[in-house]
């Protein structure tokens, strides 16, 4: 029996366990509640408003744009927004990922690669071709429609739907913290990790494999889990010897989140593939994309069928593309992907000294990508039982305290392991890194408080 803490109305919530205080407004780093409270937004919804709220330049071009033309659809039109949109995102890809396939979020960026990866291969090899299985990891989330599912790594949001899911096979994550083969370093963990991608390609047999999915720094999963810069050398190497693309889901981590414009670009490799979502519009309206090379793009659109069998009514959303691209003028404008690597080193740096707390099991992260795992005993990693909640308590203290955080939990076993995301918009300040930071170390102080 739920606790039936929503608000009654007629909106279907998310989670009839939580009660959802009314936001009014939002404004840059902050967000402000019916009741007259005060928050800093630490996780810019999912990291999605990372230019922050209540942007007057975007709420301008809104409505000129709006005020033109509201929508067509991309089987038979362009339009201007979508063009410039897609030049500006080509430039900001690394490589050659010059070839912008437009979708309405992340979920469907990551369905639309997984599909693009699978006609690549028919394209090349035709109809016969037994290449269409995406390997994918533990720890990983790449969405909630039935294919991204498939593909993501967290037990709990699979488990009931189990059955309707394809089989696609999983690998471990480069989860140093708890990395299953006893390294002691980082590149250790990177390599480890890197090989069980090759074995995992061996025991399918290439021939079924049509690519590999991997977030380049972890989001919901295992926030901040990142690995040694060998991983996507590796990586890249058995890709490339097997005949497997290369996917990076960038859906969180994209756009300057991690301060640089893509996080792959930490890693200087090339994918086949990128997907996105979230800071592209910045959540003003929704938008996503999936990017390719010019090999992928050709081999389907120039020398094969050129029909790409996929799309959905909103992708090319002609509103949509212009605020991404007014967004990315904006982060150029502004230096705010500087600034992400800026004040998300400052923030990270500052952070080391909550390790005097108990229950803090590790810090890390890229920019301003940060994860904070929780555990019962720092010298053994021990997790906390689930039913102690302190992923619940934590974010019910934060929010005390005026700061929003993104809980999550299951990284240990995919039931136990609590852990939070703090990724406020890139635009933040100094100043209110400083703040950003005291709220979060009074809201662990009060959770050790009533947990220990
Ligand atoms: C890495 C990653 N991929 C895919 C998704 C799914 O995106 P959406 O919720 O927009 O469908 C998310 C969402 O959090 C994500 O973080």
């Amino acid at each position: 029996m739920s606790l039936n803490k929503a608000p009654k109305n007629n909106v279907f919530y998310r989670n009839q366990n939580w009660y959802y205080p009314m936001i009014e407004k939002g404004e840059g780093i902050y967000l402000y509640d019916a009741d007259g409270n005060k928050y800093i937004d630490g996780c810019a919804g999912s990291a999605v408003a990372n230019i922050g709220h209540g942007n007057k330049e975007i709420a301008a071009f809104t409505k000129e744009h709006m005020e033109r033309i509201a929508f067509i659809h991309l089987s038979r039109w362009t339009v201007d927004s979508i063009e410039k949109c897609a030049q500006k995102v080509a430039q900001w890809a690394p490589g050659d990922l010059n070839h912008v396939y437009f979708v309405s979020g992340g979920s469907e960026s990551t369905e639309t690669a997984m599909k693009m990866a699978r006609q690549y291969f028919v394209e090349r090899d035709g109809n016969k071709s037994t290449k269409w299985k995406v390997i994918s990891k533990w720890n990983s989330f790449h969405g909630n429609t039935i294919g991204s599912l498939s593909m993501t790594g967290i037990t709990g949001r699979r488990k009931i739907y189990d059955p309707m899911l394809i089989n696609m096979p999983k690998i471990e994550q480069f989860y140093h913290y708890r990395n299953p083969w006893g390294c002691e370093t980082l590149e250790e963990t990177s390599i480890k990790a890197a090989e069980a991608l090759e074995i995992e390609i061996l025991r399918q047999g290439a021939d079924n494999i049509a690519a590999f999915i991997t977030e380049p720094v972890v989001g919901s999963a295992a926030p901040g889990v990142h690995p040694d810069k060998v991983y996507f050398k590796m990586v890249r190497e058995i890709c490339d010897k097997y005949d497997v693309l290369l996917i990076i889901d960038e859906v969180m981590a994209g756009f300057g989140r991690t301060g640089k414009k893509f996080a792959i670009e930490h890693f200087d490799i090339i994918p086949d593939i990128v997907t996105c979502a979230k800071g592209m519009s910045c959540g003003y309206t929704p938008i996503g994309a999936t990017i390719c090379t010019d090999k992928v793009f050709d081999t389907i659109m120039v020398n094969g069928s050129g029909h790409f069998v996929h799309g959905h009514t909103y992708a090319g959303n002609p509103l949509s593309a212009g605020i991404a691209n007014k967004v990315i003028e904006i982060m150029e404008r502004e230096g705010y992907v500087e600034n992400a690597a800026k004040q998300g080193a400052y923030l990270i740096e500052k952070m080391q000294d909550l390790y005097k707390y108990p229950i803090v099991g590790e810090i890390r992260g890229k920019g301003l990508m940060i994860g904070l795992e929780f555990v019962k005993d720092q010298d053994t990693k021990e997790p906390f039982d689930v039913k102690e909640n302190i992923k619940g308590v934590l974010t019910n203290k934060c929010l005390e305290e005026g700061l929003v955080i993104y809980p999550g939990g299951g990284s240990v076993d995919g039931v136990r392991g609590d852990h939070c995301l703090i990724a406020p918009p890139v635009n933040i300040t100094k100043e209110e890194v400083d703040l950003l930071f005291d709220k979060l170390e009074a809201g662990i102080k009060k959770t050790c408080e009533e947990m220990i």
